[in-house]
């Protein structure tokens, strides 16, 4: 059964989508003073970093540096629930802070920037999701870890895309029905591999959307002997020339482990900062943003990713600003939802970690 994205009477808001910030570039005897007051701040603040790989490669750096996290957004919630720092400053998108502060509301959560959302949350607003779920009663509602505390305390399962698969075929197995949110491209992908009855609903990522089918059949073209990688946030044209589909962290194991010295990758370009680290000799492009005259918004950068940067990072931890804070009756709700992932993940030794060599 092929399911179609929802035909809804309300048409779910097409996020705007801000332009990037430009961050003033420092010199590097200005970055390692910043970076020194950074590290001494977290050291005061009982704080770890935990970062996503999408961010700056500075900030990536630096929370390897100081003993906290770069990873997938499944490891960064299986992270933020087992340490034991007392404040966690995410570097990411709001969706990441909230699943740190839904697992720890004991503890300080905060985000250089309380505006970097995702434009996944903000196609799918609380309000016009639960009506949607009311209209289906019978299903399991299962939504992607891209939405806000509110949308997940409405919902029976969280997944990421590291661990949407064998859940949903997990589901399957057992009978259930699917009404499935916000990606309604990773939505397709899990239902044709899986097999799954799943409704859909009708939001993207503005970032993977961009990428193109044909200009990829082009550049492909030109690199024959490269490896295609691509996010399965993608559009289905995108998919279907993979060699790899997969989460972030997937991605980069596969520039790792495949013999290939060349690579074309459908996803964010941030990755390409833990990429290289791992794998200095690869050559790595960005998939094609744009066909001839089309143009990109993100191209193959998320704006919100971007608004994270050393300054504000240091702002936030001398001046404690930019806390997230979750209503408690929708973070006990919440809660639920991702536990259950997590919980699935420990029984079936599912890692958004990568392997250590
Ligand atoms: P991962 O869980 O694969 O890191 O993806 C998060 C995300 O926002 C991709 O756009
Ligand atoms: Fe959201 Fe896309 Fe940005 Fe990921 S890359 S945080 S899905 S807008």
């Amino acid at each position: 059964m092929k399911p179609e994205p929802i035909k809804f009477d309300q048409t779910p808001p097409r996020p705007k989508v801000p332009a990037h910030p430009v961050w003033p570039t420092l010199g590097a005897k200005k970055k390692s003073a910043l970076i020194r007051r950074i590290k001494d701040l977290l050291h005061a603040n009982h704080a770890i970093l935990v970062a996503h790989y999408y961010v700056d490669g500075d900030l990536q750096e630096l929370a390897e540096a100081t003993g906290g996290c770069v990873a997938d957004s499944l490891e960064m919630a299986r992270y933020g629930a087992a340490t034991d720092a007392e404040t966690i400053v995410v570097c990411g998108v709001r969706f990441m802070g909230e699943t740190a502060k839904i697992l720890n509301p004991e503890k300080r959560i905060l985000m250089p920037d309380l505006g970097a959302t995702c434009s996944l949350d903000e196609g799918c607003p609380a309000d016009l999701f639960s009506a949607f779920c009311d209209q289906h009663p019978d299903r399991r509602v299962v939504v992607y870890a891209n939405t806000s505390a509110a949308v997940k305390a409405r919902a029976d399962w969280m997944v990421t895309s590291g661990i949407a698969l064998p859940i949903v075929r997990h589901l399957h197995e057992q009978g259930e029905k699917i009404l499935w949110a916000p990606d309604k491209h990773l939505g397709r992908y899990v239902q044709q591999q899986t097999g799954a009855d799943m409704l859909l609903w009708d939001g993207s990522c503005v970032v993977h959307e961009e990428f193109k089918g044909f200009a990829l059949e082009r550049l492909r073209r030109l690199h024959p002997d490269a490896a295609t990688l691509v996010h399965p946030e993608s559009p289905e044209d995108v998919l279907r020339q993979a060699d790899v589909i997969g989460s972030t962290t997937r991605l980069i194991e596969a520039v790792t482990k495949m013999p290939n010295k060349e690579f074309i990758v459908a996803t964010d370009d941030g990755i390409f900062w833990k990429m290289r680290q791992l794998a200095p000799g690869k050559k790595l492009f960005s998939a094609p943003t744009a066909g001839a005259g089309a143009t990109c918004e993100s191209c193959a950068h998320c704006p919100w990713m971007a608004m994270n940067a050393l300054q504000n990072l240091e702002q936030v931890l001398i001046e404690g600003h930019n806390e997230i804070e979750v209503d408690e009756t929708i973070r006990e709700r919440a809660v639920l939802a991702i536990k259950r992932m997590l919980d699935f993940a420990t029984e079936h030794g599912i890692s958004g970690a990568l392997p250590r060599n």
